[in-house]
């Protein structure tokens, strides 16, 4: 009896061991669970909710890119493996045994072989054991076994990429199933366009016949930055119709096409707004992740102040910054990593870091480790020397102090286009001061982009962006570029600055969680002056 329960005590202890050995703190399964009991709330009666796990996608040859998982899919299911569906119902279903069901969950089959090459699959047993679910599937049952999407008033999709390859190596592919789907449903192309299409195409059909030039020329121009629009043949035969007759007659035609299309009960729109009500807002559990990514993103940083130096590439600075991640456990970059020195921070998204120099330029730093699926976004600007210029710090300046404006507003209950009304206002009149502009008002390009976003399991989380409300977790991110050759003094010439922060929203004020990373000149370059462990890392000379 005693060596029995030795010999138990014994085997648990290896489990734990062995089990000690891989990450534990996913979310865990009543998580993913309790998400798709909140989105099957709501569904409207008789419909069903099928979203697809993203697909591999091949990188050269025999050797694809690094898998990862589809955000939507992971939030409802935990699921980290390509080629896989999750059809959810609103109500229960019986099969032919009688068991009733209001969720299925395909997965790719065990395959030993394919086991040897790639690794563990979860198989549809281990789909059941460790993520709950009752019913779960083989993937190639979902094209063999069918389900008769026809038969519901409701069928919910999100936007299908439709850039699915068929690599022919398995019948479960998101090729297969994707084109099973189509079939079943009787999904036809249209239904994969923007929505926003529909919408317009909606509103032609609407327009007071007395009224059909004018708002033909009031669409025209408020299109003019959105040409993927212009090209629909709908629209485009709208704008350019030469006199009402013939708008007429296009109103006429839309309105018998709506009429057809509202026959169809696939809907592209209601996912994609259910899901980005519920992930805008974060759960503890979503909090605990995501605070963790932003921490080691922010000690990323911080480490790197220590270490940079004139001499230094902008590769290594990213890799200085990925080796921090990777020794917290970070399983990838949320995005591509962004160091840009002096003009190369210009480039808004500049991922070739290949300048083999920093030298005296500031040095721009967007990164972001993603820990558990969840990933942070924090950027630094940092003089290479350790030490700010007179002009860097000048526009240094002028940039935190609209972050901090910027900041301030991030509150439960403020707009989200709050904190960018704040940052564009202190950066207008700075810029206007400096002499950069000729006054606020005056048109520039030197803060091109928007100053918030939210973050989470996408780096540009999606989100309702109305109000805010407590526990959203967004970013403050204003910058200046000054492009070289751009119409000022050439010694603002290639400065480039975006301080970026992860703002928790509470009741009680926003919470800086990337408050680790160094954000005022004097904290900056104090940390800068500091030793780095890496100063002694030399390796050989290999030229
Ligand atoms: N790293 C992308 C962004 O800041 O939005
Ligand atoms: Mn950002
Ligand atoms: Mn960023």
């Amino acid at each position: 009896m005693l060596k029995k329960l030795l010999f138990t005590l014994i085997l648990l202890n290896i489990c734990v061991v062995v089990s000690a050995q891989v990450p534990t703190d996913y979310l865990p399964a009543d998580f993913h669970k309790e998400r798709r009991a909140i989105l099957r709330s709501k569904m409207p009666k008789n419909a069903v909710a099928v979203v697809f796990s993203n697909p591999t996608r091949n990188r050269a040859n025999d050797v694809d890119y690094v898998f990862h998982q589809d955000p939507n899919f992971y939030y409802l299911t935990g699921f980290r493996e390509p080629n896989a569906v999750l059809v959810l119902f609103s109500e229960n279903q019986k099969d032919a045994k009688g068991n009733s069901y209001n969720e299925i969950l395909y997965v790719p089959k065990k395959d030993p072989r394919f086991e040897m090459w790639n690794g563990k699959r979860l198989g549809v047993e281990g789909a059941k054991k460790e993520l709950g679910f009752a019913m779960a599937k083989t993937s190639e049952e979902f094209v063999t076994d069918a389900i008769n999407f026809k038969s519901f008033d409701n069928v919910n999709i999100l936007k299908l990429n439709d850039d699915y390859r068929n690599s022919e190596r398995d019948k479960g592919e998101i090729y297969d199933l994707v084109k099973a789907f189509k079939k079943q449903s009787g999904y036809k192309n249209e239904e994969a366009k923007d929505p926003n299409i529909g919408y317009i195409h909606k509103a032609i059909a609407n327009v007071p016949d007395a009224k059909l030039e004018e708002v033909a020329k009031e669409l025209s121009k408020s299109l003019e930055n959105y040409p993927e629009y212009k090209k629909d043949p709908i629209i485009k035969e709208y704008i350019s119709a030469t006199d009402d007759g013939l708008r007429r007659e296009l109103k006429q035609k839309i309105k018998i096409k709506l009429q057809k299309n509202s026959e169809s009960n696939i809907d592209v729109k209601f996912l994609s707004t259910a899901l980005a009500e519920m992930r805008e807002v974060k759960t503890p559990e979503e909090l605990k992740l995501l605070t963790k990514a932003i921490r080691i993103s922010a000690i990323g940083q911080v480490e790197v102040m220590k270490a940079m130096k004139p001499h230094m590439s902008e590769t290594e600075i990213q890799g200085v910054h990925e080796f921090v991640y990777k020794k917290y456990g970070a399983e990838y970059e949320g995005y591509p990593s962004i160091v840009g020195a002096g003009n190369n921070g210009c480039v808004l998204h500049y991922i070739e870091n290949n300048k083999t120099k920093l030298g005296n330029e500031l040095v721009l730093m967007d990164l972001g480790a993603e820990y558990r699926g969840y990933t942070a976004d924090v950027t630094r600007t940092i003089p290479a020397n350790g030490k700010f210029s007179p002009e860097q710090k000048a526009i240094y300046e002028l940039v935190l102090k609209a972050q901090d404006a910027g900041i301030k507003v991030c509150k439960p209950g403020n707009q989200f286009w709050k904190p960018g009304e704040a940052t564009k206002q202190i950066i207008n009149e700075g810029l206007a001061a400096l002499g950069i502009i000729s006054s606020p008002s005056a048109k520039h390009s030197y803060f091109p982009h928007g100053t918030s976003h939210h973050i989470g399991l996408d780096v540009h989380d999606p989100g309702t962006y109305g109000a805010f409300k407590e526990n959203m977790v967004i970013t403050v991110e204003p910058g200046i570029y000054i492009p070289e050759g751009s119409p000022c003094d050439k010694k603002w010439w290639g400065i480039a600055v975006r301080i970026e922060d992860d703002i928790l929203i509470t009741k009680n004020g926003p919470v800086n969680l990337s408050a680790e990373a160094p954000r005022t000149v004097e904290n900056i370059e104090k940390m800068m002056a500091k030793k780095s462990i890496l100063n002694d890392f030399l390796l050989p000379n290999l030229d």
